[in-house]
Order: C-alpha cells, then sequence, then structure tokens
C-alpha cells in the first residue's frame, strides 16, 4: 500500500511512522508512506498556499491551485484508489473503516489548516472525508497519522500472530478482556486464577465474558449496534 499525504507542515509527519509496527510494514515493503510539501505547489516568490475567505471572515482558506496541482503531480504518477481529506466535519473514524482503507492500493490524504481548504477541492477531487472525534485539531497531520497508524497495522502480512490483530478492541464489536503479565502476585494483587490454569477453552471463555463485561460497562452503545 502507498499513501501520500499531502501537508503544509510535511516535519510534524517525520517520526510517527518510523517505528513499531509501522517500521516493520515499511521493512517489509508492505507500506510506504510520502509525504508532499505542499508549499512546493504554492504560488508566487513566498509560495503561497492560503487566502483570504469570500465574503469576509476571520481566517485564511488553503487555496484550489496548490492543492490541485499537488494532487494532479500525484494522479499523473498512478491511480489512487481513494483522496482522502481529514476534517471534523467528517465521517466519524472508526475500525470499520481502517479494515477496508487497509485493503486498499493507492491513497491520498489532504491535511487541513486554517478555515480548511477550498470547498471546490471537496466537491471535485475527495472521495472520502474523516474525522477522527468531535474535537478541533490545529491541523489534519496528527488525524492523518491516527489514520496511517490503525490501517498501516491491519495491511495483510504486517501483524504476526503474536501481535494479531483479531483480537483488538473493536474488531469484534466488542472491548479488547484484560491483560496480564509477570509477576503472578505483585504486592498481593493478584492476576486471575483462570489465567494461570493452562486450561484455553476455559481461558477464552473467561476472556470472552470479560470482553463483554468491558463492553456493557464503558461503552454499551456498541452493544446496541
Ligand atoms: N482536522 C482538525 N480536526 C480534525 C479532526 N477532529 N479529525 C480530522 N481532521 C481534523
Amino acid at each position: 500500500m502507498r499513501i501520500d499525504i499531502i501537508s503544509v507542515v510535511p516535519n510534524l509527519l517525520e517520526s510517527p511512522f518510523q517505528h513499531s509496527i509501522l517500521k516493520r510494514a515499511f521493512e517489509k515493503d508492505l507500506l510506504e508512506v510520502h509525504v508532499v510539501d505542499l508549499r512546493a505547489f504554492g504560488l508566487g516568490r513566498n509560495h503561497q498556499v492560503d487566502d483570504y475567505q469570500y465574503g469576509g471572515g476571520a481566517g485564511m482558506v488553503m487555496m484550489i491551485e496548490p492543492l490541485y496541482n499537488a494532487l494532479e503531480h500525484l494522479r499523473k504518477e498512478r491511480s489512487y484508489d481513494e483522496v482522502i481529506y481529514m476534517t471534523p466535519d467528517g465521517e466519524r473514524f472508526n475500525q470499520q473503516i481502517a479494515n477496508k482503507l487497509s485493503l486498499i492500493e493507492n491513497l491520498i490524504i489532504i491535511c487541513g489548516h486554517y478555515k480548511g481548504i477550498d470547498d471546490r477541492i471537496r466537491q471535485h477531487c475527495v472521495t472520502m472525508e474523516i474525522s477522527i472525534g468531535d474535537y478541533v485539531l490545529s491541523g489534519g497531520e496528527l488525524a492523518a497519522a491516527v489514520l496511517v497508524d490503525a490501517v498501516g497495522r491491519l495491511i495483510p502480512g504486517v501483524l504476526n500472530d503474536e501481535t494479531s490483530a483479531l483480537l483488538d478492541s473493536f474488531q469484534d464489536g466488542l472491548l479488547a478482556p484484560p491483560v496480564y503479565t509477570r509477576p503472578a502476585d505483585f504486592q498481593g494483587w493478584k492476576v486471575p486464577d483462570i489465567l494461570l490454569s493452562g486450561h484455553e477453552a476455559k481461558i477464552n471463555q473467561w476472556r470472552d465474558k470479560e470482553a463483554l463485561k468491558r463492553t456493557r460497562k464503558r461503552r454499551p452503545d456498541l452493544l446496541d449496534e
């Protein structure tokens, strides 16, 4: 999978993908992330990328030409399955969307700044608009990093058995059960006996029960769905 991220602050995206599971995805050639500096497509001597909004009002808007030219530059090289715009008024991101995106080949992500991007880009070029939650970030970069992380680890072949996504929270519509590691007794705080029993079927039963209990208590809305 190839992901191109269009951003006015590419430095913000330097580190998030260079560690842990995503690093492994790069090393296995299963994922490539390229950050495109929108300023390289900016207008005039100052490489302008934003301007005042028509109709007046505070806040700048990201201009259509630099964004369009950046998209065209990418689309000349290959075709893309989706062009995603990260925005707080987009569809709320969840595990289901991450699963779906993990199966596609080429993806563009546009990170907004200021008041957002000229709406004509949204109308004519963007195919999906995604929000990572009901709060406003100062730009789309951190939201894009969240999306790439959640999607990247699901690309077939990235996780091994040990880190399998099948038991993640949300993957089966439930939160994950509690987990423990050594020591079995820390200052009297004990690990549930069943997990030390070696009885796989009973352990799985216990985990299912705990997952359900935890979901009922913390996220009953997931059970309604
Ligand atoms: N850009 C600013 N806030 C955002 C959010 N909550 N989700 C996605 N992109 C954003």
